[in-house]
Parts: structure tokens; sequence; C-alpha cells
């Protein structure tokens, strides 16, 4: 027989006589005569009731049936008599698969906290929360590759292993395989496996904009890593980001695909995953709902810089931080405009050419930049992107002013040399949306293994040999 999921079990339009269910019990709970087993197979936030009753065979070895067990199922899905559950199955049969000893199973029904689940990532999706928000972040990656198929764009896989620093913010973990590895010994590289230095990539944008000046229309969505040792609930070493890039757009083209980007995915994620995203709303933020609401429905404000710190410095707030012209805005400055002052998203556009990178258009002002910054509700930046410059001897000439080596970026340069045209793109964190449509506040709780400095889970540790 097949297996049935819960999720399909609960969602039965009629009763079924023969029905095989398989998952993990959450709770065990006996009356006289009968045990009550919920039954979660991680289909679907709720959970299956199972009845068995003491007439069943090995109706004894139901006392092993404990929290975090696997079992098999066998029985009739019938109507049932308890509130908030359509179906229950009676249990014809019940198999052990596999104990988890109630002494030392750390997940038992009292709900536990995000810091004591981070300790245990790896048993953690079994609880109801982690549950929710994984199924809520694969539905998500799906609705981003969605959302770039319906539009005409191409899906690009660019390298992990790279030579080139897209934001030379100076950030990059090196790739080495030279034992006695020293980053400022230049001439070591020759004997590396790629006879030069190489890190993992910060972000996919430099090689997007190759294939957008060829494909027109491209989109990578993949793992990007910075060895920034901050250790804020909103910064990964490891995280995961999409990098839209199109040829023939400008800047506010790209606020269009950006605000008409964030709005489907929640829209998406609203209707897709509403009992999970229940959840969230229950007990983790009370607003979010309305809030989603807010993001999926109305339109996005756009302010320049300059007003952006006009009106924050006018704001009378005690910020940590002071606002001043030329100076990159604080977690804590985004949250004030999209939080307090907006109450809807805020893209930021046109900053100092000093904060920002090499590869965003020049203004006409010649102190601006072409940039974008999409600021939301809980989480603050969701997007940074751009217009870049197309023009090759500006290009050139910012590659010059960030002391960066020109030589090494001929390649880039040449999308320049050769049909240049305007085009834009950004980079939208993965865990930050996901922080923003859930309410979780630790980026930790939203991946499923968190990297961030000096925690590295699941770890194997090698055994000294004798
Ligand atoms: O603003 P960033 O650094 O932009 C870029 O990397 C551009 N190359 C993107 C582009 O134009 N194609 O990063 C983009 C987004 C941020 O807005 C933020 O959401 C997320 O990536 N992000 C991080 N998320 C988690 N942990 C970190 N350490 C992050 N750094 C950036
Ligand atoms: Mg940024």
């Amino acid at each position: 027989m097949r297996r049935t999921s819960v999720s399909d079990a609960l969602n039965s339009a009629a009763a079924v006589d023969h029905i095989l269910v398989k998952g993990w019990v959450r709770t065990r709970r006996d009356s006289k005569g009968l045990s009550f087993l919920e039954v979660n197979d991680g289909s679907c936030l709720k959970n299956l009731q199972v009845v068995v009753d003491d007439t069943i065979p090995a109706y004894e070895h139901l006392t092993l049936v404990t929290t975090g067990a696997a079992v098999e199922v066998q029985g009739a899905l019938i109507p049932s008599p308890g509130k908030g559950q359509k179906w229950e199955v009676k249990a014809t049969n019940v198999t052990l698969l596999g104990a988890a000893d109630p002494h030392t199973y750390p997940l038992q029904k009292k709900g536990h906290s995000d810091e004591f689940l981070r300790d245990i990532g790896h048993l953690r999706p079994r609880t109801n929360k982690y549950g929710a928000l994984f199924r809520i972040r694969s539905e998500s990656a799906f609705a981003v590759h969605n959302f770039f198929r319906e539009r005409g764009f191409y899906y690009i896989h660019t390298p992990i292993i790279t030579g080139a620093d897209c934001e030379g913010a100076g950030e990059m973990f090196a790739v080495t395989t030279l034992a006695g590895f020293n980053k400022d010994d230049t001439t070591a590289f020759t004997d590396d496996f790629f006879g030069k230095k190489a890190y993992l990539t910060v972000s996919g944008q430099l090689e997007a904009e190759l294939f957008a000046c060829a494909l027109g229309k491209v989109y990578t969505f993949g793992p990007t890593f910075r060895a920034e040792n901050s250790n804020t609930p909103r910064h990964a070493a490891e995280f995961w980001m999409i990098e839209p890039e199109v040829a023939f757009a400008d800047l506010a083209d790209n606020m269009d695909l950006g605000e008409e980007f964030v709005r489907t995915l929640v829209t998406h994620v609203m209707e897709h995953c509403a009992a999970d995203l229940e959840l969230f709303a229950r007990f983790v933020d009370k607003e979010l709902m309305t809030s989603l609401e807010v993001i999926a429905g109305e339109t996005y404000v756009r302010l320049p810089y300059v007003e952006a710190v006009e009106l924050l410095q006018k704001s009378g707030q005690p910020f940590e931080f002071p606002v001043t012209y030329g100076t990159d805005l604080q977690t804590e400055h985004e949250r004030y405009l999209t939080e307090k002052y907006f109450q809807k998203p805020v893209i930021v556009y046109n900053y100092p050419k000093e904060i920002k990178a090499f590869y965003m258009r020049l203004n006409d002002d010649g102190r601006t930049v072409a940039a974008m910054d999409l600021l939301v509700p809980r989480v603050g930046e969701l997007i940074g992107g751009s217009q870049r410059e197309e023009r090759l001897d500006v290009l050139e000439r910012r590659i010059n002013e960030f002391h960066l080596e020109p030589t090494a970026y001929e390649w880039y340069l040449d999308t320049r040399r050769f049909g240049t045209v305007p085009h834009a793109g950004f980079g939208l964190g993965f865990e930050r949306f996901l922080m923003m449509i859930t309410g979780v506040t630790n980026i930790r709780d939203v991946i499923p293994f968190p990297r961030t400095p000096k925690h590295l889970p699941p770890e194997v540790r090698e055994e000294k040999k004798a």
C-alpha cells in the first residue's frame, strides 16, 4: 500500500477504508483502553490524530511509542468527533519504526526557546515553528523562480569560487589548498590550486552582467559568502541571494522590478502558505499580517538619499549613530524610515558615490550614483542595487578612484567596449526576505544551518588518531 501524507489525509474528500501513514509522534495520550497519537510527517503544520484501541496486535508495545518516535500506522480514515480536525485514523496496526528515548530526546511537548533550538539545529526542523519556517522557505524559492520565468528571465549559475571581488569591501573568504596558507604572501599563490588568489563569491552580479548583456534578462539565485565579523541578527557569513540583471533598463525600471518582485513574493506566500504563516502571526509577531498586507498591496515610497538624511536629522530620534550626508544609513535609520515614519517599504536612491560600489552609474551631478536600497519593516535593507556604469571611460575612472587593479577587470570592461548598453540590477537577501515574511528577528533562525563567526554546526570533530 502506498503511503498517504498527513496533509493529503487531512484534506481527504471522503473517508478511506485502508490507509497507510508514516511519521513522527508529537504526543501520545492514553485513556482507558485507548491511546491517541498525534502524528506529523512534515507535509503540513497539522498533526493527524490516530486512535489506537487496546484490541490491536501488540498494543503493549505502544508504551515505546513516545514523543519523537517514528511510526507506521495502518487503519481507516474516519470522520473525527474531536474538534479542530475533520478526519482521524482508527488504527488497525501501529508499527514502531524508530524509538526516541524519552529521557534523552531533547524535544518535548513544551515550547522551546529559539536559543535552545539553535543549539540542536539538527533536530529543530521537527518542531512546529521550524517545520513551518522551512516549508515557507521552500515555497518562497519556488516563487522566486516562478516570478522570473513568467517574465522571460533566464536563470544563470554564476560561480561560487571566484577570482573577482564584486563589492570591493574586502570581506571575502579565501579558497586554498595550501597547508601553510598566508593571505598576505602574494608569491605563495602561484603554488595554489588555481595559481592565483581565489575566494568564495560575495555576489554573482558581475558575471550576471555579462549574461544580461547577451541574454537580455537574467537572474542568479545561489549562496554568497561574506567574512564580515559582525555578529548582528541580520548578517550571516553564508546567505542566499537573488540577483536579477536587466539590459536596456535604468534605475526607475530597477525600482519597479524590485517593488513588483517583493510584492509578488509576499502575495504568493500569503496565498500558498496560509496555515504556516498563521503560526508566525500568532506566536511571533502579532502585527505580521497587517504589515504583510501593506507590503503586498501598497506602492512603495521613493526617496532620494539627501531627503532621507534631512528627514532623519529632523526626526528628533535618539539614534545611536548620527546621520550626516555622506555616511551610509544604519539599520536603526532604515527601520525608522520604513517602520515609523512611512510605515511601508521605502526605496532610498541616489547615494553619495563614496559610500557605494565602483560599478554604480555616476549621476549627472557628479556626486551621487544611481543606487537604490529597498527598506522594509522589521529588517531594514532587503534589496541593494543600482543602474550600472555603462560608459567605458567613466567606469575606468571609477576603478582607478577605488584603487582597484584595472587589468583584473578587463573581462568586465569588455561589455562596455563592445555593444555597451544601459543596464541595471539588484540583490535581494533571501534570509532577510524570510525574516520579513515570518517576523523572525534573528537570521540564524531562517536558514537551516547558520554560519556566523565561531559557529559552524553540525560539526564532525575528527578524533585524534592514537
Ligand atoms: O547590498 P549588497 O551588498 O549588494 C550586492 O551584493 C550587489 N552586488 C547586488 C546586486 O546589485 N546584484 O547585498 C544585497 C542584499 C542586501 O540588501 C541584503 O538583503 C543581503 O544581500 N545581504 C545579506 N544578507 C545576510 N547576511 C549578510 N551578511 C548580507 N549581506 C548582504
Ligand atoms: Mg547593500
